[in-house]
């Protein structure tokens, strides 16, 4: 089915699902555009509901449904566990909402496939958030692939050397459970297993390891993948959440033929290396393009929100929509089959998997 036709200069309201730590980006970047305003908000914590509401100015809500029977919106923000993402963006989807979902959009190819669905049938946008694709050093390293400066590219790697304590855990019963959570691969890393399957994709095989060697968890928290892309290139993926004393790197290395960039700082917000053997004009934003996020979220929710405004306007495709969403999923989960099974895995996935 078609999307709903979009409304030029239209301004949209906004529901959250949800009000746990990342909700806080999406509230200030809410408060910060124009067009788009939050009406309500819902968690099954009454006090959290509350407290979101009161700071906001909003409608508060501890049951879903509810929400989605009775606030006055045209898009559902879900910032609940991934597990919940898929049924409850298509609960959305089906009161004729658009969805914004916080990565990952499923932790299952089939709750993926539905989510994408259930949007297609009901004809309105699904939006999953993957704000570091939108980080200006990430932004140019686009472009250079695009404009072809690297000649062939040989070799691309991302690495998650982060530190998540036992608290962080502790916290939220959901946390590095297989059921609603995934372990530092789906949900630490998936930023970064997206950008390098963006980047360098398609991914044609992966062969990885996994290991839960420090926290009490049931999903890993350190893992390695190595990957060959169609295109011939080679690909390491490295995450960990152990790292002492603090979250040390979050970045993205590749090296072609004419090329080698790293974009590193904690969270790919810093130009490391910038070398291409011809000279473009992008090169002169290297130095601006660099940024100091308060922290490994960053400051893509903005952007992200931006870009959701402008499409439901008419005037921009998504960012990252439900399919651009499930290839990374379907990488994470290839690297898992691959950790369980002890033998190089095909993307894309046999069904089943
Ligand atoms: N984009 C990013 O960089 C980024 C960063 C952190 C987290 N996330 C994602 O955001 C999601 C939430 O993570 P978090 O760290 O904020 O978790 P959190 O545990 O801090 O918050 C989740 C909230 O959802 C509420 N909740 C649970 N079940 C609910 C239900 N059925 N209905 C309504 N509310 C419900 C909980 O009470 C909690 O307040 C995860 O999927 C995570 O992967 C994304």
């Amino acid at each position: 089915m078609t999307k709903s036709r979009p409304r030029p200069g239209g301004e949209f309201k906004v529901a959250l699902v949800g009000c746990g730590r990342i909700s806080r980006n999406h509230f200030e970047a809410l408060r910060k555009i124009d067009g788009l305003t939050l009406t309500a908000v819902c968690d099954v914590v009454p006090e959290r509901a509350k407290a979101a509401a009161e700071r906001e100015g909003v409608a508060s809500f501890t049951s879903y449904e509810e929400m989605l029977k009775r606030a006055d919106c045209d898009v559902v923000s879900v910032c609940t566990p991934s597990g919940l993402h898929a049924a409850q963006g298509a609960l959305a989807a089906r009161s004729g909402k658009h969805v914004v979902t916080e990565k990952p959009m499923a932790i299952t190819l089939g709750q993926a496939d539905e989510l994408v669905k259930a949007c297609d049938d009901a004809g309105v946008f699904l939006f999953v958030v993957k704000q570091n694709r939108l980080n200006p050093p990430i932004q140019l390293l686009r472009r250079a692939i695009d404009k072809g400066r690297f000649g062939r590219i040989f070799l691309a790697n991302t690495t998650v050397r982060w530190q998540r304590p036992q608290d962080y855990y502790d916290a939220a019963p959901w946390r590095g459970t297989w059921e609603f959570d995934g372990g530092a691969i789906m949900n630490q890393a998936s930023h970064y297993v997206d950008l390098i399957q963006w980047l360098v994709g398609p991914v044609e095989t992966v062969m990885a390891k996994t290991a839960t060697q420090a926290r009490r968890i049931e999903a890993e928290d350190s893992g390695v993948a190595l990957l060959k892309f169609r295109s011939g290139a080679l690909g390491l993926i490295e995450v960990n959440v152990l790292t002492y004393p603090r979250n040390l790197e979050g970045s993205i290395t590749i090296l072609g033929e004419k090329g080698s960039v790293k974009i590193g700082g904690t969270a790919v917000n810093r130009v490391e290396h910038w070398l291409f053997a011809d000279y473009d004009d992008d090169d002169k934003l290297i130095e601006s393009a660099s940024t100091n996020p308060p922290n490994v979220y960053g400051f893509g929710h903005d952007g992200y929100y931006r870009n959701v405004l402008s499409v439901l306007r008419g005037e921009a495709q998504p960012q990252t929509d439900g399919r651009a969403g499930r290839k990374s999923l379907e990488l994470i989960l290839g690297i898992y089959e691959s950790a369980k099974i002890g033998r190089e895995v095909p993307i894309p996935l046999r069904s089943g998997v």
